[in-house]
């Protein structure tokens, strides 16, 4: 068990937490965003940082500090706090990227371990290696190992009270990030990010980091605050918050801004084609695209940056307001729709719907159905997973809405798309309460059919008549054959002749109570 981190709430595999950082004397509340900080570039000071923005954390880079003289002498002298001007959580880096861009680094886990400690590093970083995707399996494993090796010399090391992070590398292969998962989350380390999704990222293949990042948790307990290295784009935060990630770090605001780029959560803008600035932050308010433009590089660099942390920031909030609200999935996909890559991304979110339905609370807000994949979600895997422990007897009537029971069937139940069937007694309880369109598509009729077949599977003994008004053929072929199809209309026409014929006339007893 982590005591330095603590859970607090959750939605889908995404968290808001607590990390205890105790070299620094806070608590961090997560998901938390750690701008990047160049010491050698000043683009928004860290007590800006801090003071404006409300950065509790930070990162940069001990391996830069420590090949400058002049900055090595100060942050020695000083410490780091004092250098930078910033009292939050201080986590610094390796010098494992410089390692990765330029084949070699001059420097060692026990060294730039003790590097970190000595300048007063909150959160440290051994030399991990960063493995990029697409390597053959052999240099993932042998990669792997010279980062196991970090792992177990920076557990020797003597590090007091500054937490240790513990990478977790892999490239794409999933059971080696997961092995490497497992590795990491059982060192006495402390902060497990996930590494080298950088150039995924950078060519869109949101999809990919997906896949890697669940690999990776599927091996890390539940309890691991987990970083995810190199990530800060304000239109991914949703989708990597949902699987899972706490921690973010975004060099993305500065470098972006130094080539005159705007970050919005629907992707990136070039300055240079903005006629309008679709954002409420103080620097979109105060100025017009014209004045960014006429700014003098430098300022215009400041003023970008600027806006890109304001809304980097004002996502991470969105998101921690939808973990409370229990709708992050509603915001994923309002995300997905910005890019076709985060769609992609989204779709890979789905393929892992049971891995997440495992962390996803059993209840919340309301379930709104508002695409296609939708129909994928985790509740609608755990609602099929609940078929088996519910029971049909006798011949039951599904429906999608309500209709007189009459005296043909034992049971009516409800089949609300995509769900599959369920006794009328559960249809106030989520997710079952979903908002649904008129207009449903394919993929929530078929997985509705899904729930059929496992319903009657699990019930060889009883009958069942699926009234079916809108199914599509698709659908339908996957209902097994021994269950009845009569349409809505033929099934409510003959039971309300039959009940004329008896000559009888009952209330709500019969059913007629939904819709
Ligand atoms: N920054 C971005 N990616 C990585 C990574 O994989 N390892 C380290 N140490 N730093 C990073
Ligand atoms: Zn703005």
């Amino acid at each position: 068990m982590r005591d330095h981190f603590e859970l607090r709430d959750g939605d889908l595999a995404g968290r808001i937490g607590r990390l205890s950082v105790p070299r620094a004397g806070v608590t961090v509340e997560t998901p938390a965003l750690l701008p990047v900080v160049n010491p050698n570039i000043d683009t928004i000071s860290p007590a800006r940082l801090e003071s404006e923005f409300g950065a509790d954390i930070l990162i940069t880079n001990s391996y830069i500090i420590k090949t400058n003289e002049h900055l090595r002498e100060e942050a020695l002298d000083v410490g780091l706090h004092e250098m930078l001007d910033f009292h939050g959580a201080i986590m610094t880096d390796s010098g494992s990227f410089q390692l990765a861009e330029y084949g070699e680094i001059d420097t060692t886990t026990e060294e730039i371990l003790q590097f970190q400690r000595d300048i007063g590093t909150d959160i440290a970083t051994p030399v991990d290696i960063p493995t990029p995707p697409d390597v053959a399996r052999e240099q993932a494993e042998t990669d792997l190992e010279i980062t196991r090796q970090a792992l177990a010399d920076a557990e020797a090391a003597d590090t007091g009270e500054m937490l240790v992070n513990a990478p977790v590398q892999g490239s794409t292969y999933p059971d080696l990030r997961e092995e490497a998962g497992g590795h990491a989350d059982a060192t006495d380390l402390d902060v497990f990010p996930v590494g080298a999704v950088v150039p995924m990222m950078n060519a869109y293949r949101y999809d990919d980091m997906v896949d890697a990042v669940a690999a990776a948790k599927r091996g890390l307990g539940v309890d691991a605050p987990v970083h995810l290295f190199g990530a800060g784009h304000p239109m991914m935060l949703a989708l990597a918050v949902a699987l899972g990630c706490d921690l973010f770090d975004s060099a993305a605001y500065a470098l972006y801004a130094r080539d005159g780029r705007y970050l919005t959560v629907r992707g990136t803008e070039h300055l240079e084609d903005l006629e309008y600035l679709p954002c409420t932050c103080p620097i979109c308010t105060e100025h017009s695209p014209d004045d960014l433009r006429a700014a003098g590089s430098k300022r215009q660099e400041q003023l970008l940056a600027e806006h890109n942390l304001h809304v980097t920031f004002a996502e991470l909030r969105r998101i921690k307001q939808a973990i409370r609200d229990g709708d992050l999935m509603e915001l994923v996909e309002e995300r997905a729709r910005s890019h076709p890559a985060m769609l992609d991304g989204y779709r890979a979110l789905l393929d892992h719907a049971d891995q997440l339905e495992r962390e996803d609370p059993a209840s919340k807000g309301a379930f709104f159905y508002a695409s296609n994949e939708s129909a994928h979600r985790p509740e609608v895997a755990r609602h099929h997973a609940r078929m088996d422990r519910l029971t049909a007897e006798g011949h039951v009537l599904l429906t999608e809405g309500g209709i007189p029971s009459g005296d043909d069937f034992d049971a009516t139940w409800r089949v609300v798309p995509p769900f599959g069937p369920f006794p009328r007694a559960l249809s106030e309880t989520y997710p079952l309460t979903a908002e649904v369109p008129e207009r449903l598509d394919r993929d929530a009729y078929e997985q509705a059919a899904r729930g059929v077949s496992r319903l009657v599977e699990e019930n060889p003994d009883a009958a069942f008549t699926l009234a079916h008004d809108d199914w599509p053929e698709s659908a339908l072929a996957r209902v097994p054959d021994s269950v009845e199809l009569e349409s809505l209309s033929a099934v409510s026409e003959r039971l309300a002749d039959e009940e004329s014929d008896d000559g009888r006339e009952e209330g709500d007893s019969t059913g007629l109570s939904d819709e």
